[in-house]
């Protein structure tokens, strides 16, 4: 039986600067037939549309790029300390040449409608994808900050309902 309980996103308590940016979190989409999974540490999470919403940017020479162009949903898992080994791997390697879950020991789990996320995670968020647009050279003002991070290959930006949050007690 899962331990994890249904909340509003607007009651997830965590800092989203830690979860995102130091704690790194899993996007997995995919179907229980096939799914892929990658870290992310950039994004943020807020309100858009009159909905709670995440920001996602995805680079398109991702592997999970392609599940996630064509996928309706995707989940972001959040995990304690003990899974950085595996967040670091799934960072690191590409689900094309690995098994990630095979490598990393953890446990796909899918909701109701099928999406994918891991039973090890303390927070899960499902994902609905409202708006997509890649980043583009033209649109940026600080230059010296932003372009040292591309060669041509701007993140693909995703606005997603967070349709569900899924917290451990
Ligand atoms: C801490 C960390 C954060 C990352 N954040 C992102 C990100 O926000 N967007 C992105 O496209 N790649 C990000 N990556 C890189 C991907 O996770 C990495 O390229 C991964 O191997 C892709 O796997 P895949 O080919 O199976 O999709 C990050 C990697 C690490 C280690």
């Amino acid at each position: 039986m899962s331990a994890f309980k249904e909340i509003a996103p607007t009651e997830i308590k965590e800092n989203p600067f830690e979860l995102i940016g130091n704690d790194w979190a899993l996007v997995t989409s995919g179907t229980a037939d096939k799914f892929n999974t990658m870290t992310v540490s950039w994004g943020g999470v807020g309100i858009m549309w009159g909905k709670p919403v995440t920001f996602t940017f995805i680079r398109p020479q991702r592997y999970t790029f392609e599940f996630t162009e064509n996928n309706d949903y995707f989940s972001m898992s959040f995990f304690n300390e003990e899974q950085r080994d595996a967040l670091k791997f799934c960072g690191s390697k590409s689900g094309r040449d690995f098994d990630k879950v095979k490598e990393t020991g953890l446990t796909p789990a899918f909701t109701e409608n099928g999406v994918p996320y891991f039973e090890e995670a303390k927070l899960v968020l499902i994902c609905k994808k409202m708006y997509l647009q890649f980043l583009n050279e033209e649109s940026v003002t600080d230059t010296k900050s932003v372009n040292k991070w591309y060669d041509n290959d701007y993140h693909k930006m995703y606005i997603s309902e967070i349709v569900t949050a899924l917290i451990k007690n």
